[in-house]
């Protein structure tokens, strides 16, 4: 009978710790507080197509991509593997370098395979037309340089593009054999809201 009314008490108490954990709940912690979802419903989700060309600059005076570092082996590797290049490329609306300009691709990519020639990599693409002005999106992949189509996935975002993510095809359009300058087509898919 004691032991039953202990039993009693104490799921009462257990009751009212959670009622009040409960109702704590969202409230403001040390340094996080959980918030409503209601401020972006999932109905309000924007899906965007991106679409534009890619200017890698590596050879002359104006060089938009710029080899910053490499490995011990890089000059003997068949990949020039950990070669890392430093790219602020020109981004523009047709495959004209004097198109009109959409934004820069800046961030690097780096020889990151023994074997295949495959870059990493780490882009942030900033965008300056009106719409999308100073908004961002990341990009993080790999990009085997002998397939004609590469995906790369979109992690993230800032601007328009908050919460950002999908995923952008490339396929070079034109690639200079004497001095390795590229121009390659974007198409961007991404979900942000
Ligand atoms: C490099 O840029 C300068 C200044 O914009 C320009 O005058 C020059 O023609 C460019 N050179 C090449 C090779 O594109
Ligand atoms: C590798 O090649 C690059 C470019 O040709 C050159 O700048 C660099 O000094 C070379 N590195 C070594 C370790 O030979
Ligand atoms: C862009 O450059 C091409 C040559 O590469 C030229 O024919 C064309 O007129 C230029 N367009 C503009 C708007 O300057
Ligand atoms: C790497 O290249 C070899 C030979 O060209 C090929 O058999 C292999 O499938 C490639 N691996 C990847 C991951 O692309
Ligand atoms: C983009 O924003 C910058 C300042 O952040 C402003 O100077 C520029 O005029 C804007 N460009 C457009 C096309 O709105
Ligand atoms: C989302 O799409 C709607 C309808 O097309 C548009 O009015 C709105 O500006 C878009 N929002 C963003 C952040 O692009
Ligand atoms: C390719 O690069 C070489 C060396 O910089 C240059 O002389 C040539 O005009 C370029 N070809 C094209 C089609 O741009």
């Amino acid at each position: 009978m004691a032991n039953n009314l202990i039993s009693t008490s104490t799921a009462a108490t257990t009751f009212i710790v959670v009622l009040l954990s409960l109702l704590l709940a969202g409230k403001s912690q040390t340094f996080s507080t959980s918030l409503r979802r209601t401020a972006m419903p999932r109905g309000k989700q924007n899906l965007t197509h991106l679409h534009f060309f890619y200017h890698n600059v590596v050879g002359g005076p104006n060089a938009t991509a710029i080899r910053v570092a490499e490995a011990p082996i890089t000059n003997t590797s068949a990949t020039g593997f950990g070669a890392v290049i430093m790219v602020d490329n020109l981004l523009t609306v047709g495959p004209e370098p004097n198109s009109t300009r959409v934004g820069r691709a800046q961030g690097m990519y780096a020889s990151a395979d023994l074997n295949n020639m495959s870059f990493m990599m780490v882009h942030n693409y900033v965008f300056d037309e009106e719409r999308y002005n100073g908004s961002t999106l990341s990009i993080l992949g790999r990009n085997p340089l002998n397939s004609p189509v590469r995906e790369f996935p979109v992690i993230g975002g800032s601007g328009v593009f908050r919460f950002a993510r999908g995923y952008a095809k490339a396929r070079t359009y034109f690639l200079n054999a004497t001095n390795r300058d590229a121009i390659v087509e974007y198409n961007i898919y991404v979900l942000h809201y």
